[in-house]
Order: C-alpha cells, then sequence, then structure tokens
C-alpha cells in the first residue's frame, strides 16, 4: 500500500512493542535512496545516498525517538531529558509535544545551529544552554535521570539503537541485499552501532547474504576514536559531530572490526568540499556533519583504497536548511538590481 505508518509499524515484528504499546510516530522512516552520480563517477563505484533529512524534524534521530519516547510513555515517564549537539534536542522536542510530555535538553552554549536551537523552542523544549561541550551536557543529563524523575533519550538508551537500525532494514529492502560498503559521519557512535546492529539482524535471518564494511568517518578535531584518546576540546565547524568522549565508543570499535571496516577523519576542508558537492552535483542539501560521510569516501577513494564497482551507501544525516550559515558564506553575496529587465539580463549573462 501507498499510505507509509512510521517505522514501528512498518518493522513491528522486529522492534521491541507489542499490541498495547502506545505508538508515538510523526511517520518517520521510508526516507529516499537516491543514486549519486557524479560520487559514482568520481569513485567508479555504484554510490547512493540514503537521506536522512528527510524525516519529519529533519535528521536520523527521528527513528530512534519514536521509539524511546514511545517506550518512555509506555513505561509511564512524563518528563524527558536529552544532551545534543542540536538534532536530537529538536526530535525529542517534537515528539515529546506529540506525547504531552516535558522535555529538557541541554546544549552546549554558543556550539549548535540555529535552526535547531528553532526547532527545539518551538516544540516547547525547557532548553539550558551549558557553558561547556556536549561531552560536558551528556554527563550532566545522564546524572538528571538518575537523581531527578527524568528519562534519558539520548542513543545511550537502548530504544534509541532499535529505531535507528530501521535505516538499514530500508537500504537492504530497496536494494535487495546489503551493499558492500555503509559510510557514515560518527560523533557519538550511536548510528553506527543501530546500522551495523540492523545489517546483522537481516543477515542472521537470510533477509540480506550479508553485512557490509562498516566505513565511519569523524571530524579530524573531533576524532576520539581515529586518536584513540578522548579530545579535551573537540573542535569542528560540523557541530553535529564535536564530541570528544562517544558514549558508544566501544560498540563502534565492534562495528568496525566485526564488519572488517575503517573509521577515519576528515577535515573541515574536505567536509565542506563534499558538502558542496553534495549540493551543487547531487542536488541533495545537507548539513557538514552529514557531508563527512561523502569526504570520507571520496578521500579514501583518491588514496586508491576503494576498488572499483563496489555498491557503497552513504547516510546524510541531516538537512542543510538547519545550518545555512555554510551556505551562504561559501557563495557570493547577491547582487540587487532596480525593476529594469535589461539591467537583470546584463547580470545574469543571458
Ligand atoms: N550527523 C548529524 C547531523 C548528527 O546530528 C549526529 C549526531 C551525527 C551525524 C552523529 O551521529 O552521534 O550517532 O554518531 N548528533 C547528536 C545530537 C550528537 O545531539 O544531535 P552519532
Amino acid at each position: 500500500s501507498p499510505y507509509w505508518p512510521g517505522l514501528i509499524e512498518a518493522y513491528r515484528s522486529r522492534l521491541p512493542v507489542s499490541d498495547s504499546t502506545p505508538v508515538v510516530t510523526l511517520q518517520e522512516g521510508a526516507t529516499p535512496l537516491v543514486p549519486a552520480v557524479e560520487i559514482s563517477r568520481r569513485t567508479g563505484c555504484d554510490v547512493y545516498l540514503k537521506v536522512e533529512g528527510a524525516n519529519p524534524t529533519g535528521s536520523f534521530k527521528d527513528r530512534g525517538m519514536t521509539m524511546a519516547i514511545t517506550k518512555a510513555v509506555e513505561e509511564g515517564a512524563r518528563a524527558v531529558i536529552c544532551a545534543s549537539t542540536g538534532n536530537t534536542s529538536a526530535s525529542a522536542a517534537a515528539y515529546a509535544a506529540r506525547a504531552g510530555l516535558v522535555c529538557a535538553v541541554l546544549v552546549p552554549q554558543g556550539k549548535i545551529a540555529l535552526g535547531k536551537l528553532a526547532q527545539a523552542l518551538v516544540h516547547g523544549a525547557k532548553l539550558l544552554q551549558v557553558d561547556g561541550n556536549f561531552d560536558d551536557c551528556l554527563a550532566l543529563a545522564s546524572k538528571l535521570a538518575i537523581d531527578y524523575p527524568v528519562s534519558l533519550v539520548n542513543s545511550v538508551n537502548q530504544y534509541r539503537i532499535e529505531g535507528q537500525k530501521t535505516a538499514a532494514f530500508e537500504i537492504v529492502d530497496v536494494l535487495g541485499d546489503a551493499p558492500d560498503i555503509h559510510c557514515l559521519p560518527v560523533g557519538n557512535a550511536g548510528n553506527i552501532t543501530a546500522y551495523w546492529q540492523g545489517y546483522r539482524e537481516y543477515a542472521a535471518d537470510g533477509t540480506a547474504s550479508r553485512t557490509p564494511r562498516m566505513w565511519g568517518f569523524q571530524a579530524a578535531g573531533s576524532a576520539p576514536i581515529v586518536d584513540g584518546a578522548v579530545v579535551e576540546n573537540p573542535q569542528t565547524i560540523a557541530t553535529a559531530i564535536r564530541i570528544g568522549n562517544p558514549a558508544s565508543w566501544v560498540k563502534a570499535l565492534a562495528a568496525r572490526d566485526e564488519s572488517g571496516g575503517r573509521i577515519d577523519a576528515v577535515t573541515d576542508r574536505e567536509i565542506l568540499a563534499a558538502y558542496r558537492l553534495l549540493a551543487r552535483s547531487e542536488a541533495v542539501f545537507v548539513e557538514p556533519a552529514s557531508a563527512a560521510s561523502v569526504a570520507g569516501l571520496l578521500k579514501t577513494a583518491a588514496a586508491g583504497e576503494l576498488e572499483p564497482g563496489r555498491r557503497i551507501v552513504c547516510t546524510v544525516t541531516g538537512n542543510g536548511l538547519k545550518d545555512p550559515e555554510w551556505a551562504i558564506s561559501g557563495a557570493p553575496a547577491p547582487v540587487t538590481i532596480p525593476v529594469d529587465a535589461a539591467v537583470a539580463a546584463a547580470q545574469l549573462g543571458l
């Protein structure tokens, strides 16, 4: 049927819900898997983009949040809390509003994109800016969830991972099998953990014949997994993945090693180049952090470490409208003209 009921209904048998679970949904999931023509040409591979910015609040977080908020309601919670670099807070605020729950969010002061701040506020979240980074926010949120009657909905909550694994299911359902390689940005490392779980579940029961190699990419100034050490003061223009001590670090290493994959770093320059390529050539507008997956793929191909002919999926995690600053700063300022066709034509080079 053409009606999409949201991912919990679509994958009900593979998720921890019962007939009496009160499903909270905004019809998230079923996002486009777009063939990437130019990136395929450059790499000699068959590359697709899993466009997660097409979710209701504009990021992949909605997959996890439909599950986390559904289970919070089922368990009788009245309030939820999260730490966030922006997207988790936007998603938690929306799903909490839908469910009639109080939503508290802790964000690093001055380090989240304006669109995400707007989303959290418009959906009625109680938002505190913390004088610290994301890692400080997560430690604080975890402590509050222990000491006060409020449920933590960060990806340390296993229901988040359960929801997010459905992206891997959708890819296999569309392609007919798992790809050879799956690329994605890595921040707190929940999403790479979730995809790996989803791919493994499909392979375990024969729905897929195999699992892909998992390729995760961190921003170079915020690459604790690549460096093998906590980054005390993480830096990158990709604020969504400005994280120095990922909660799912060990699980990300397992995804890498069990899949025969890699976790590597990409510079801000490489991220912005991929960001512009995605917008100009593939016509997919993502936020900077999302472009880390494509930046990593292109870097690996340029280093001669990618065999041509592979089928590859890159997850692009969030919508570009959330953080338009980089789109505007990278473009020439628009020219103002009088109401005059000749002047317009001259300016346009027609
Ligand atoms: N891409 C975007 C757009 C994100 O917002 C995030 C994480 C990631 C990638 C990385 O995913 O953390 O599962 O490895 N954002 C979180 C947040 C931290 O608070 O919105 P991850």
